[in-house]
């Protein structure tokens, strides 16, 4: 149910401010904010300064703070006493855009094409992100804001966000919020919008492996001298069973079961294992035996290695034992698992385990808690009703199998509900070559963001008014 006596803001979003909003968006979609790479710093400097500007324009109080790595920007806009504050985050950071010759057309010219615009960040996140302040445009165009918005923008989420939490740390009281929301996911299918309820946790180690103590003659000592690639490939493959789990001891501990009522739930949802398959070019999906698809996207931890090196790489062949070895490995975690405690496990059990001539190390990259959201909250069931009015139907709450470390945080330290409320799709291919967003999702997210702020406010307004 949709809340039928709020105005219709869809009137006042004409295609003259569509344009706008577009325009504004491909603006900061041109800024190469690459947080991984440190060439990219004043880029950095240049998204923060742009969105600053922007809520500056809106009436926020609006700033760019510095702090050990990129820069966050902040913005408050606090003229409704007594009213809910909402703190909306989003990043506007963006992954590499490598391998640069996959992209149809360069990754920060952004470019429509039916519909779409291409660019990287066109999803994740600079245009759920900005939909949000287009959101908030939009509901100024109408009136005053029916509330208190803060928006938090940061620059290093798709590094791990190293200095997110000590900033929310020393700016606590400054962001309360009575809920937090965020657009930086997938909803779960194109006619079917979505709000999450669940995010997977992660732990992330890159492994060294030393053979010899130099890259030795494949003939003279082929045969007797410790290979670092076989013996990495060896590690990897004891990883995982026959049954696709992972062999590590207590990796599964604690793992919480889906309830049945879950299970029920996700069973009704439009899912297709052949349609799936199909969509990323795969002739099967290989997994932890026992569990449906969606189970295992969100509900199942996982090992998967990222990288991997090692030996000869160049033209034409090299007769060469390999001295070291290395892997990225990353773990997908669900609640009832602790990052920090995973990290140990692997890193004991790699260094327990190692065959004979391999000598180990495991570095710890980053991780991040995973978040189950209680459906039952009053700002979740607001999201609900916010897609509800924009698309005509009611959505599905669905969980995600991709991690934003931050909400972990965010609830701890903000003692506040979080909102996931997301408008990309998987097929926007965040992360990908040719990462796209529909223009359609972008100007559904503004409106959703708009209603969302309108149903917060009325909602409170509902509970004041009631005699208790
Ligand atoms: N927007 C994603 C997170 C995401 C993706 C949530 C898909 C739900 C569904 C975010 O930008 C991201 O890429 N996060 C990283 C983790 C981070 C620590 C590098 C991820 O999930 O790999
Ligand atoms: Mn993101
Ligand atoms: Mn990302």
């Amino acid at each position: 149910m949709t809340t039928p006596s709020l105005p219709d803001l869809a009137d006042h979003y004409t295609p003259e401010v569509r344009a706008q909003a577009e325009n504004e968006l491909f603006g900061l979609l041109r800024v190469p904010s690459v947080s991984a790479d440190p060439a990219h710093a004043a880029d950095m400097e240049q998204a923060a300064g742009l969105l600053r500007t922007k809520l500056e324009s809106l009436g926020f109080s609006a700033r760019v703070d510095a702090t050990e790595g990129h820069p966050v920007v902040y913005a408050e806009h606090l003229k409704a006493a007594g009213a809910p504050t909402v703190l909306i985050y989003g990043h506007y950071d963006v992954q590499p855009e490598a391998p640069l010759d996959k992209w149809q057309t360069p990754p920060f010219e952004p470019t429509v094409r039916n519909g779409r615009v291409y660019a990287r960040g066109a999803t994740d996140d600079k245009g759920q992100a900005y939909a949000h302040i287009r959101g908030v445009e939009l509901l100024l165009s109408a009136g005053e804001l029916p509330l208190n918005v803060k928006f938090l923008l940061e620059g290093e989420e798709e590094v791990g966000s190293p200095n997110l939490e000590p900033y929310i740390r020393q700016h606590q009281g400054e962001l309360t919020a009575d809920a937090i929301v965020i657009s930086d996911g997938s909803r779960f299918a194109p006619d079917v919008p979505t709000v999450t309820y669940g995010l997977r946790g992660l732990s992330y180690v890159e492994v060294h492996v030393t053979g010899a103590n130099r890259d030795l003659h494949s003939g003279s000592y082929g045969g007797a001298a410790p290979n670092a690639i076989g013996l990495l490939a060896t590690i990897i493959a004891g990883l995982k069973d026959g049954q696709g789990r992972v062999t590590i001891p207590g990796f599964y501990d604690g793992v919480s079961e889906l309830t049945d009522a879950e299970r029920a739930m996700w069973a009704e949802l439009p899912h297709d294992d052949a349609a799936f398959a199909a969509s990323i070019g795969a002739t099967a999906l290989p997994g932890e035996a026992g569990y449906s698809t969606l189970e295992r996207l969100w509900a199942r931890p996982t090992l998967d290695v990222n990288g991997i090196w090692g030996g000869y790489q160049g033209e034409g062949s090299k007769t060469v034992i390999a001295s070291t070895a290395g892997a990225k490995i990353s773990m997908r975690l669900v609640p009832g698992q602790d990052p920090e405690r995973i990290t140990r496990l692997i890193s004991e059990h790699l260094k327990a385990t190692a065959p004979a001539g391999a000598q180990v190390e495991v570095l710890p990259l980053h991780g991040g808690q995973p978040v189950l959201i209680d459906l039952e909250n009053a700002y979740v069931q607001a999201a609900g009703r916010a897609l509800e009015h924009v698309h005509g139907v009611a959505p599905k709450f669905t969980r995600g199998g991709g991690s934003i470390p931050i909400v972990a945080v965010f609830r701890e330290l903000l003692q506040a509900p979080v909102v996931l409320v997301d408008f990309g799709l998987n097929e926007d291919a965040p992360h990908s070559p040719n990462e796209s967003f529909a223009l359609s999702d972008y100007h559904g997210g503004v409106l959703t963001s708009a209603r969302l702020l309108q149903e917060i406010a009325a909602q409170a307004q509902t509970r004041t008014d009631s005699p208790a």
